[in-house]
């Protein structure tokens, strides 16, 4: 039986979140320039968000940009912001045609203009679409996701447009990047390191966690399927008992 077969069509993950690691790692292996670790990792990218489509999954987050990540080499950076306009690019038509609606987590006003662009119109023309969401992490960190929405709060009590008495987890849920969107079920981070990094910290409360030692630019959909049957396989109680 192969290991889609195994995937139990009625249990999927929701939302899964992945941290895509090890593209410099894959490179270096190679004798590589890190840059074609990257151009690698962005055709599993690719590969990825068409085998969540084809599944059912509802969201797909992606870390592309961390917050952090401007501290790499700015030719590393400009790479890959190269790399994601030539994606959007190269992908919006079918990502419209398949009904996959763009979302950003993070803020891009400190991002190149062509790549605002690009992002602008991926936004604005998928806005409408309802099959999957698809969130790219650009210029984003789980910390400053919690302060936005605290800001934004804040705003909308002074304006009296929320009660204070209204604000709950619920309510709170709102305010973040991931507005209206499933639980984070899934969570998943190749290339052998064991750790968040600052993403959907909020949202990561009840997920379960999958990693593997793949890097990034190796995993396929098989792998994907992999972190699947899983996760099918875990007992999640949401801090209750089995029942
Ligand atoms: C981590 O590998 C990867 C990144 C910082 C960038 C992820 C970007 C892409 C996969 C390409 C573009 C994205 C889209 C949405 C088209 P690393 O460089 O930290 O690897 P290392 O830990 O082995 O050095």
């Amino acid at each position: 039986m192969s290991l889609i077969e195994k995937i139990d069509k009625t249990k999927l993950p929701a939302h899964i979140g992945i941290i895509m690691d090890g593209n410099g790692r894959w490179a270096k292996k190679r004798g590589l320039p890190r840059s074609l670790g990257h151009s690698e990792g962005a055709k599993r990218v690719v590969e990825i968000v068409e085998a969540s489509y084809k599944l059912g999954i509802k969201s797909l987050s992606l870390y592309a940009f961390s917050t952090e990540n401007w501290k790499r080499p700015k030719e590393e950076v400009s790479k890959l912001m190269d790399l994601l306009v030539f994606y959007i690019r190269n992908q919006l038509s079918i990502i419209k045609k398949n009904n996959i609606k763009i979302n950003l987590l993070g803020d891009i006003n400190p991002l190149p203009e062509k790549v605002k662009k690009e992002i602008d119109i991926a936004l604005s023309s998928t806005r409408d679409n309802d099959r999957m969401i698809l969130n790219i992490g650009l210029n984003y960190g789980g910390r400053s996701e919690i302060v936005r929405a605290t800001k934004l709060i804040y705003k909308d009590i002074e304006a009296g447009i929320l009660n204070i008495e209204n604000l709950n987890e619920g309510t709170f849920k709102e305010y973040l990047y991931t507005k209206g969107q499933e639980e984070l079920d899934l969570l998943i981070r190749p290339s052998g390191e064991l750790r968040v990094s600052n993403f959907m910290l909020y949202q990561l409360a009840y997920s379960e966690f999958w990693f593997s030692n793949v890097l990034w630019p190796d995993f396929t959909e098989e792998v994907l399927y992999e972190a699947i049957v899983d996760y099918q396989n875990r007992n999640r109680r949401f801090g209750g008992l089995n029942v």
